[in-house]
C-alpha cells in the first residue's frame, strides 16, 4: 500500500516537473494577453491585427501581429521572424513619430517580456522556431575618416541617394507606397531622433542588409543584383552615422550661437534703455 502511493506521488511530481516549462510559456503568454488588452488593443486591435479604434487617427497603421513580418529585425536575412531583443526592444523605445509609444517608462522589464510571449502566439511564423541568432556582423570596418569617405562612394554606388537623397538629408521621392498601401517617405538620414529604429553603428548595419519589410526600403545585396561585400556595408553605415552625427552637432551649435545672440541683444537693449533714461 505505502509503495504504491510512494510510486504515485512521484510519478504525479513527475508530471508536474514536465508540465513546467510549457505551463510557465503558457502563463507569459496569458498575461502578456492581458497587458495587451489594456495597453495595445486601442491601436493594434483586439485580435492583434492592427485594425484598434484609435488606428485610423495615427500617422501610420499599426503593425497587424498575426502576419508576423516585423519592420526591425536583427536575425540573419535568410530567416524572416525577427529576434526577442528586436521586439522588446521596439516595444520599451517605441518607433519615434510613427504613432507607436515608447513603454520602457509604463511597463516593467519581465511585463514587456511577457508583451513579446503574446504577439508571437498571434502568429504562426514563430511556431515552433527558436528565437534566432544575430545576423554575422563580420567584416566590421572602424569609424575612420577613411572608411567614411569609402562609405560615401558605396552610398552612391548602392543607389542610396536614389531614395535619400546625395547627402541623406531627406526623400529623393515622394512617390513611395508601404505594403499597406499607404505613402511612405525615406527618412531624413540626418535627423537620428525620428528614426524607427536604434541608432548605433550594429543596428544601421542590420537595418541596411535586412532592408525594412513592408517598405521598398531594399536589403542589401538588392535581390536579384550582384552581391555587395559586407565592407561596402559597413562603409555605408559608417558614412550614414557620421553624417548625421554632425548634422546634430551643426543643429546644437546652431541653437546655441542662436540663444546666445539674443542673450547679447537682451543685453545691448537694456544697456542702452539705460542710458536714454539717465540721459536727460
Ligand atoms: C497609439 C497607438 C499604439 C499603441 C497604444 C501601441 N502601438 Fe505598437 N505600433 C503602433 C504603430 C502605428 C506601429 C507601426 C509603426 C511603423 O510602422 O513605423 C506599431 C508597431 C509596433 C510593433 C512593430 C515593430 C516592427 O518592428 O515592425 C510592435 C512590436 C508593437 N507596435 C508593439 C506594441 C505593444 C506591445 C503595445 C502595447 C504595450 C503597442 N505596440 C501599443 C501604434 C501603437
Ligand atoms: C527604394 C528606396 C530606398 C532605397 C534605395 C534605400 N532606402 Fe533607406 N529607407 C527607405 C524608406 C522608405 C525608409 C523609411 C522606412 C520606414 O520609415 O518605415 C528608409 C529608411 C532608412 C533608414 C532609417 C531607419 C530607421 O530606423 O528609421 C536608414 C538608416 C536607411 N534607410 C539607410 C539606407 C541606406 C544606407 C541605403 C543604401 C544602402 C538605403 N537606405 C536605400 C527607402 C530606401
Amino acid at each position: 500500500m505505502a509503495r504504491r502511493m510512494c510510486i504515485r506521488a512521484v510519478i504525479a511530481i513527475a508530471a508536474i516537473v514536465a508540465a513546467i516549462p510549457v505551463s510557465a510559456a503558457g502563463d507569459a503568454v496569458s498575461r502578456g494577453g492581458s497587458l495587451f488588452l489594456i495597453h495595445c488593443a486601442q491601436c493594434h486591435g483586439l485580435t492583434g491585427k492592427g485594425d484598434g479604434s484609435a488606428a485610423a487617427f495615427l500617422p501610420r497603421k499599426p503593425r497587424d501581429f498575426t502576419q508576423g513580418i516585423y519592420k526591425i529585425k536583427s536575425s540573419p536575412p535568410d530567416i524572416e521572424i525577427p529576434r526577442d531583443e528586436d521586439l522588446s526592444g521596439t516595444i520599451s523605445r517605441g518607433m519615434s513619430a510613427s504613432g507607436m509609444p515608447p513603454w520602457d517608462k509604463v511597463l516593467s522589464e519581465p511585463e514587456r517580456r511577457d508583451l513579446v510571449a503574446y504577439i508571437k502566439s498571434l502568429s504562426d511564423m514563430f511556431e515552433g522556431e527558436a528565437n534566432p541568432p544575430p545576423l554575422n556582423m563580420e567584416g566590421k570596418a572602424e569609424l575612420t575618416p577613411e572608411s567614411v569617405a569609402r562609405g560615401r562612394e558605396a552610398y552612391l554606388r548602392l543607389k542610396c541617394d536614389e531614395c535619400h537623397g546625395p547627402e541623406g538629408e531627406g526623400p529623393s521621392t515622394k512617390a513611395l507606397k508601404d505594403d499597406y498601401g499607404a505613402p511612405i517617405w525615406p527618412r531624413d538620414l540626418t535627423r537620428p531622433s525620428t528614426y524607427i529604429g536604434p541608432f548605433t553603428r550594429e543596428a544601421l548595419y542590420a537595418r541596411i542588409t535586412n532592408g525594412i519589410p513592408l517598405t521598398p526600403m531594399p536589403p542589401h545585396p538588392r535581390h536579384g543584383e550582384p552581391d555587395t561585400i559586407a565592407q561596402d556595408r559597413w562603409d555605408a553605415v559608417n558614412y550614414v552615422f557620421a553624417l548625421a552625427e554632425q548634422a546634430e552637432r551643426r543643429r546644437t551649435m546652431y541653437w546655441a550661437a542662436g540663444i546666445a545672440l539674443a542673450f547679447l541683444g537682451a543685453g545691448a537693449w537694456l544697456i542702452r534703455a539705460r542710458r536714454a533714461r539717465k540721459s536727460p
